[in-house]
Order: C-alpha cells, then structure tokens, then sequence
C-alpha cells in the first residue's frame, strides 16, 4: 500500500500527510499505532477531530439505525442498577460517546419509561474529540439542566459504583500490526520511499507486543499479519481500575482471540472507510478517512481481569437485543400514537440490528463486572 507525496492542496488528506511526511523525514520510520493515530485523533487534522467527521457519509453504527437500540440499552443498565442495590447515585459513563445521540436515546427514555432508575442516574458522556463534545450540549441540555448529564474527555479516576460502557469504540483505538517472517516477530511502521508513504517492517517498538501474543497464548504462522491493539489493553485495564463496583459493557465486532488469530484473517482486519467504500488503502487518505479493526475481547478479558473485572457474559447483539425486547414484544420500538405504517418501518429497521446479515451476529456484547458475584443479567443470559 502506497500514498503519493506530496500532496495537491484539494486534497483533504494534504495537511496531515504533509506533516506525517516532515516527521518522517526528520524522525525515521513510525509504528503504525502512532500514524493510525495521528490519523484519527490529530487535534486539527485527525478524522475525529475534524468538524466535518463524516458521520454518516463514511459509516453508520448501530445508534443511528433506531432508538430501540439505546432504549434497549437503558434497561440493561437499569437492570444493572437494580442488581447492585438500586444504589444512589448510579454512575453511567459512556466512553467514545461521538455526538451524544446514544446518551440522548438512553437518558429520554429513562426519564420516560423508569423515573427511579433515572433519579438515580449520572450520566456522564466520555468523548477524546473536543468538536464531538461540542455537540452534546443542545442535544443533552434537558438532562443537563436536571443534573443527570455532564461530559468529560476522559473516564473519571473515581467510579464508585456504576456501569461504564462503550459502542464501537475499541475498533476505533490505535493498533500495532506485526507480521511473522522466518519465525519472528516484526512490526509494520510507515517510513517513505521514492517520495511516497509505505510499510515497512522493523524490530517490534516495544516487548509488550511480544508478551501480547504469549499471554493469550496465540501462535501466528508464517507470512501471517495481525493486529495487537496495545491500546484497548490499557483502556480496559484503566476502566477496571477508575470502577469500584459494578459493570464494564463493550459492544463492538470483533472475535474471542481464536477465531481472530486464525487462517480466515491471516492479512489481518484493519481497514479504511470513506464514503461507504471499504478499503486496504490504510495509507492513503490520512485524516480523511475512518480506520478500523476488529476488537480482540479475549485480550479485553485478560487485560481487564488485571484490574479485578471478570467475564460475566459475551453474546451476540442479536442474543442480547432480543433477550431484553422479548419480555414486552418490542413495545419500546413504538412511539405513543403511531401509524401502524410507522411501526412496520420500526420493526424493519429493528430487524437491522437483530438480522446475521445485518449487525445482529457482526458485533458483541462483552459484560464484566467487579465486586459484585455473579449475577444474571437479561442481556446477557442468551435465548
Ligand atoms: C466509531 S466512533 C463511535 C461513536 C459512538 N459510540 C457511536 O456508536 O456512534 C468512536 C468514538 O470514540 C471516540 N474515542 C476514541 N478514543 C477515545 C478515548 N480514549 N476516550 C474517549 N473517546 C474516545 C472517538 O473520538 C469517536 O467519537
């Protein structure tokens, strides 16, 4: 995979590549975790940072298909809530919340639907990108006027009891890659040759790679390519921390190390998003479009069980969508008053986030919990 250097200036890749280019120049060769960085959460120029992120023009998640999905969501929490002894307050505290949209689907429907469970609430919008923050306060201002919502740019160091959870946000954390040749562990970074933006590979950047792959006890063949996202070892790892008690959910697609580190993804899983196309062109639009890999939720179990998380569940979004709509038949899909035509749309978008083809089987839901024992959780207990 190449990019050509340098840039025309309609190009909205030009700045960030520019400066990746400089670095480069000056610096030597960067680990790819540091350039999937940059290209997403450069303060100007990263994808995220950007203003015009292209929610939308680039990809959708599961929060933007229907409301049902954080309506769903708020009962799992409240059920949460309820487990840990309806304590008051109950922290909530999404990480990666974009736009606020999901906070907005969950906190309405609280205040609507359970008025003890959002008493109890705080909820507390976790989000890196300043211009993303931004957004929060017109579409939260409600439940920020009744106290119940503030944001951050990161996880409170703090959280006596509460659930912290997150959609899509490990897939969009920096990762290394890491190639086997000839029986060894070598790193993919970006370096430049003849004027254009290339891999290459190098010693490993840091032994945590190699402790990544011995811990979990993954073996890679060969000629085989993966990825090792240091960086969701460390979040989860700080989330366990900052949680005295109660939960950490994860929804994202990805696989249990086994099925990831397998033939079937032996080029790895990391790829580009830009207006609806998928790509491998990783190095070719810098700042300009959407990166992406699938979550490794072995290493999130591993990794968390150091800061005293412990699996409680890990089902399909489907499993876990239906197990909480079924109890009411999906009453929360409507709205007071409805067409019947309406609602037939409703259930078709929900068939969206349940359907194998759709989202259903693609994405996960992990649950840990920490001082609590083992409970049994709607969401979690299958079908
Ligand atoms: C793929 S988007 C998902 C947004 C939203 N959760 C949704 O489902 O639509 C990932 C979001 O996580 C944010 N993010 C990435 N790393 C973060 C971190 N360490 N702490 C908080 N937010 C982060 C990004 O800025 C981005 O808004």
């Amino acid at each position: 995979m190449t990019a050509q250097v340098p840039s025309p200036a309609s190009d909205p890749a030009a700045p960030l590549r520019d400066l990746l280019v400089a670095r480069i120049r000056e610096n030597g060769p960067i680990p790819f975790a540091e350039y999937m960085r940059e290209c997403l959460y450069h303060p100007e120029h990263g994808y995220y940072s950007r203003e015009s992120a292209g929610r939308f023009g680039d990809y959708y998640t599961s929060v933007d298909v229907h409301p049902i999905f954080g309506r769903l969501l708020a009962r799992q929490l409240a059920e949460m809530w309820e487990v840990l002894g309806s304590p008051l307050p109950f922290a909530v505290v999404e990480a990666g919340a974009g736009i606020g949209r999901l906070a907005a689907h969950i906190l309405d429907f609280s205040a609507r639907e359970l008025p003890a469970f959002y008493a109890a609430l705080e909820y507390v919008a976790v989000e890196r990108s300043a211009a993303r923050r931004a957004q929060h306060a017109e579409r939260l201002a409600v439940h920020a006027a009744a106290g119940k919502f503030s944001n951050a740019a990161e996880i409170p160091l703090a959280i006596p009891v509460g659930c912290i959870f997150s959609n899509e946000l490990l897939d969009a954390l920096p990762t290394h890659r890491v190639v086997i040749e000839n029986g060894k562990l070598r790193e993919i970074y970006v370096g430049i040759e003849v004027e254009q933006l290339v891999e290459i590979l190098h010693e490993p950047s840091t032994a945590k790679l190699d402790e990544y792959f011995r811990e979990q006890g993954i073996t890679l063949q060969d000629g085989w390519q993966a990825e090792a996202c240091l960086e969701a070892c460390q979040w989860i790892e700080n989330a366990g921390r900052a949680l005295r008690r109660g939960f950490v959910m994860s929804i994202d697609y990805g696989h249990e190390a086994g099925a990831l580190y397998n033939e079937r993804h032996n080029r790895g899983t990391l790829l580009a998003y830009r207006d609806h196309v998928v790509s491998e062109n990783l190095l070719e639009a810098p700042g300009a479009q959407d990166l992406t890999s699938h979550v490794n939720f072995t290493a999130v179990d591993v990794w968390g069980r150091r800061a005293g998380l412990m699996r409680t569940g890990l089902v399909t979004q489907s499993q876990f969508l239906v197990a909480l709509g079924r109890a009411n038949e999906f009453a929360d899909l409507y709205e007071p008053g409805q067409m019947e035509v309406e609602k037939l749309r409703a259930r078709l978008l929900l068939k969206n986030l349940i359907h194998p083809e759709g989202l259903g089987e693609k994405f996960q839901v992990l649950i840990q919990r920490k001082g609590i024992e083992e409970p049994r959780l709607t969401g979690s207990s299958g079908y």
